[in-house]
């Protein structure tokens, strides 16, 4: 439905169309793609919920109103406390945004299975305590959505990433028959895989890979995209924001790549 009202006399198309007083979490919210995402939502006005590991993950400045959750998406006590949070402020959860993850880089032989552990109760058992812990808080929206934040490296990668890759793309699948289970709920879940992205995560495995010179490192992938640079976070915020909105409302169990383009190249 489409607000036509106006102050001076212009269209006003209201952004993403979330119904007032809805109610959003996003955990990895204390940097890059997901303080974008947190940050951008509390603006379009949803109250949202930003989760982070550590309390001092928190950003010093904050441009939106977002209400601050401590827990390790990894544990799932410690997601029900901060999930009790917005049961004891909330009626019910419209969005929930599961994006924290870490990354651990090494060749297939070298993996440490301590690192794949790490990954994988980050990148998938964390998607698993959400879903397992907000489930009731969703099943009582009247239009809830879930949006994963997967990676490009689900379908098409590079080296040294095999750990990483492979909860990525577990979690592209988990987001898939979730969809099938939560459909009759009306509860739509959706993934997004975003390509090289300026964020904390990028800079650091770029000064871990390319100690000599990061960010000349940094430049050169952005020019192997097809758009010529790498994405802001708020171009991948926008995208799951779209997903996670009534604007998306016919649209489940999708994979939507945000990439600039990059897997769309072969590379000849
Ligand atoms: N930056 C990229 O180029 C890129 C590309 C593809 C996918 N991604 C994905 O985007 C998402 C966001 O990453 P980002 O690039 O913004 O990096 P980031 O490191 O800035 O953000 C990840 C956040 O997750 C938090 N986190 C890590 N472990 C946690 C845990 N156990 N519990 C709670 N929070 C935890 C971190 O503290 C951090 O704030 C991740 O899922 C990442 O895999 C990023």
């Amino acid at each position: 439905m489409v607000d036509i009202s106006s102050t001076k006399g212009e269209l006003r198309l209201p952004l993403f169309n979330f119904p007032k007083n809805s109610v959003a979490l996003v955990t990895g919210a204390g940097s890059g793609i997901g303080f974008a995402t947190a940050t951008l939502l509390s603006q379009v006005g949803v109250i949202t919920y930003g989760l982070t590991k550590i309390a001092d993950d928190k950003p010093e400045i904050s441009h939106g109103l977002i209400r601050w959750l401590v827990a390790d998406v990894s544990d799932r006590d410690q997601v029900d406390s901060a999930i009790s949070r917005v049961r004891e402020e909330h009626e019910s959860l419209d969005f929930l945004v599961s994006n924290a993850a870490v990354v651990r880089h090494a060749p297939v032989g070298d993996v440490l299975i301590s690192d794949l552990k790490y990954m994988l109760d980050t990148n998938l058992i964390g998607y698993f305590n959400l879903m397992g812990s907000a489930l009731p808080l969703l099943k009582k929206s009247k239009a809830a959505s879930v949006v994963a934040v997967s990676s490009i490296h689900a379908q098409t990668t590079s080296r040294m990433v095999s750990g990483y890759a492979a909860t990525k793309g577990a979690l592209v699948s988990a987001v898939k028959a979730s969809a099938l289970d939560l459909g009759a709920d009306g509860i739509r879940v959706n993934v997004v895989l975003p390509g090289s992205v300026d964020t904390p995560m990028l800079r650091a495995s770029a000064n871990l890979r390319f100690p000599e010179n990061p960010d000349a490192q940094i430049d050169e992938w952005g020019r192997s995209h097809p758009l010529g640079r790498i994405l802001e976070p708020e171009e991948v915020a926008h995208a799951i924001i779209f997903l996670g909105s009534p604007m998306a409302s016919g649209i489940t169990g999708a994979t939507l790549i945000v990439d600039g383009g990059l897997s769309a190249k072969l590379a000849l």
